[in-house]
This record gives C-alpha cells, structure tokens and sequence, in this order.
C-alpha cells in the first residue's frame, strides 16, 4: 500500500477523466493504495491543495469532457523555490509516487522531479498527438472527429454560397489534428506547421479545382501554427506568452481568408474551431486508450518502474524512458501528408 498523487496540467482534453478513474479503481482494488488529486494541475502542488480520490468521488466521470481535478499550465521551475515547495508539499501529505498527467511541458516538470530524486510516473496527453515514443495521445481521435464534423457542415454552406471556406483547427508544432481531420473531411488543400506554404500554390489548387472540375466551393484545413515560406511567423492572438514561453497562436484563417479573396477574387470565409475541439464527450477510443493508460500509470507506480510514461505501441501499451518522449516534439508522419496531398486542388 502506497500513498500516490496525480495532477491534470497543461490544456484539458477529453480522455483526462477515464486516466483518473482507470487509476483509482485499479490503485484502490488491486493495490490498497490511497490516491490523493492535486488541483489545477502544478499549482495544486506549489500551494498542496489537494483532495482525497475514492471509488465514489470519481465514479460517473467516464465519459465526461475536461477534467474533474481543474488544470492549469503552471511552471514549477518559473516559479520562486518551486520545486523546494513542490517537494515539500509531497512531503506533508506522505506521497511516495506522483503521476502528472499532461504534455511536453507537464511531463517535462515532473522528468526534473524525476531526476532530483522524486518518484514520478507520466502519463501522455495532448489533442495535437505531438509527443513522442507514443503512437497516439488520448483526447486526439476525439478532436478530430468534432473537426471532420466542422468540416463536413462547412462544406454545404461552402457550396451553397459559391465560397472558399477556410477552417482552422488546433496544432501548435504539428499538423496532425489538420491533416487527419482534413483527410477525414474531404479537405482542398490542408496547411501544416511542418510545411511553411507558398499563398500563390494554395490559390493555384483552389483555382484549378475552381477551373476545371465543375466545382465552385473549397474548403482549406489550416493548423494554428501554419506559417507562410516567405519567412512569416504563425499568426499570433495576443502578446504574451505563457509561463513555458508559449505564443497564444490563432488568425492565420482570417490572413488566409482575405489574401484568397484577393488573389483569386473567390468569396472567402474564415472558421476557427478554437477550444471546441478540446470540449466535451471522449469518444469510445479516447475513453479506452486514457483508461488503458491510467491503469498501466498506476502497475507502473506500484512495480517502481519510475521516470517513464505509458506509451500506445501498435496495440500494447508499453513504458517508455521520460527522455525518449520529451526530447522534440513528434511531427507529421511525411506519408500522410503526401496521401492528403493527393487530393489538393
Ligand atoms: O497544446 C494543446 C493546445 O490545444 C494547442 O493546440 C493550442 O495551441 C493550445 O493548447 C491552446 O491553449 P489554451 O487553452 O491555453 O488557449
């Protein structure tokens, strides 16, 4: 019997509740442990505000969105002393192994716990499938079905209207949310931040399709972080960055939506999904692959296999060393790009 603590950080995204409940249920029943949920992901810790996690406090939470522990994308190492109050927070309540749940930046905190001698498990979550040594993140599949739905409403009243329309989707470093649900929605041309875009080769696919196809609407996938190749930075929505250096990304659809207008002379609109496609309902293989992965979490923590994170190989959930997965982020597989290729223009 341990004393085990887990935190939700960084971005919500759907599949965060089944991790906690998978932990639980399988730490309560198979190990004896007491499970103990910091609030707001790293702040929880920094100011130990935490809450005991019981079979009935965390039953019905399958399939809801978000997170019931709250999260925040708090830095422990921008923060004064912040790792000393983080350690001594884990002290005071006893806790012999943490589980942080979350991305890059989450899981790169507890990796430095890790290495200063404090027992941490991973385990990866992300909507832009971004890290590596997993096949996929939860909370992924969900966002791309809500885009492909996005895209396919967008396509009727793109042709009803004679109109370019173009959607922008999440994807901070990597195309992949962009290039599935492009793929899945019948998309024209698709953008990726792993391929900066000429704006005349766009206008071409959109006017060949436009010229010779009997076709007089298209749709346009952008991701956030899409930037053009003439040296352009992503489009930013505001100054600041947050507190693991981070762009608030968001505009490229609206630069896009009037610079085809003018090129073309297509009617144009601009759609950003924005934080829908992190909200609601995990769908079925979200809630399978989080509860999959907070069981594994917590046969992890139990067994001492420490400084790792679960990871989704083929079907196996496996463990991987934090520094296996943390080191770049995972971009867009180079096949797949060249499949969504295929259909451009
Ligand atoms: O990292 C996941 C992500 O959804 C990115 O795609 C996006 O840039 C960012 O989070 C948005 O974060 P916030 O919720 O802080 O606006």
């Amino acid at each position: 019997m341990a004393r085990i603590g887990l935190l939700t950080g960084g971005g919500d995204c759907p599949g965060l509740n089944p991790v906690i409940r998978g932990i639980v249920r399988r730490g309560i029943d198979t190990y004896g442990h007491e499970l103990y949920g910091f609030r707001r992901g790293w702040k929880g810790v920094l100011e130990n505000d935490a809450i005991q996690l019981t079979r009935e406090n965390t039953s019905g939470i399958l399939h809801r969105g978000g997170t019931i522990l709250g999260t925040s994308r708090t830095n422990v190492y921008k923060t004064e002393n912040g790792e000393e109050r983080v350690l001594a927070s884990l002290r005071e309540r006893e806790i012999d192994v943490l589980i942080p749940i979350g991305g890059d930046d989450t899981l790169g905190v507890a990796r430095k716990l890790n290495d200063a001698g404090f027992p941490t498990v991973g385990v990866p979550k992300t909507i832009d499938n971004d890290l590596n040594a997993t096949d996929f993140t939860f909370g992924f599949q969900t966002a791309v079905q809500i885009a492909t739905e996005a895209i396919d409403r967008l396509h009727s009243t793109a042709e009803s209207h004679d109109r370019v329309i173009v959607c922008e989707v999440m994807g901070r470093d990597a195309g992949w949310l962009a290039c599935y649900a492009g793929l899945a929605g019948g998309a024209d041309v698709i953008l990726v931040p792993e391929r900066p875009f000429d704006i005349e080769t766009v206008c071409k696919h959109l006017t060949h399709r436009h010229e010779t196809t009997g076709k007089h609407f298209s749709i346009v996938v952008v991701a956030e972080g899409a930037s053009p190749a003439d040296g352009g930075e992503a489009a930013t929505a505001a100054d600041t960055v947050d507190s693991f250096g981070h762009a608030r990304l968001g505009g490229i659809a609206v630069q896009l939506e009037q610079q085809i207008e003018e090129k073309t002379g297509y009617e144009c609109r601009a759609t950003v999904l924005g934080h829908i496609q992190r909200g609601g309902s995990p769908i079925a293989f979200d809630r399978i692959l989080g509860t999959r992965f907070g069981v594994a979490a917590i046969d992890a923590a139990s067994n001492g296999d420490f400084g790792k994170m679960v990871a989704l190989h083929g079907t196996a959930i496996e463990l991987v060393a934090f520094q296996d997965a943390l080191n770049e982020p995972k971009l867009l597989d180079p096949e797949l790009f060249e499949t969504a290729q295929v259909f451009f223009g």
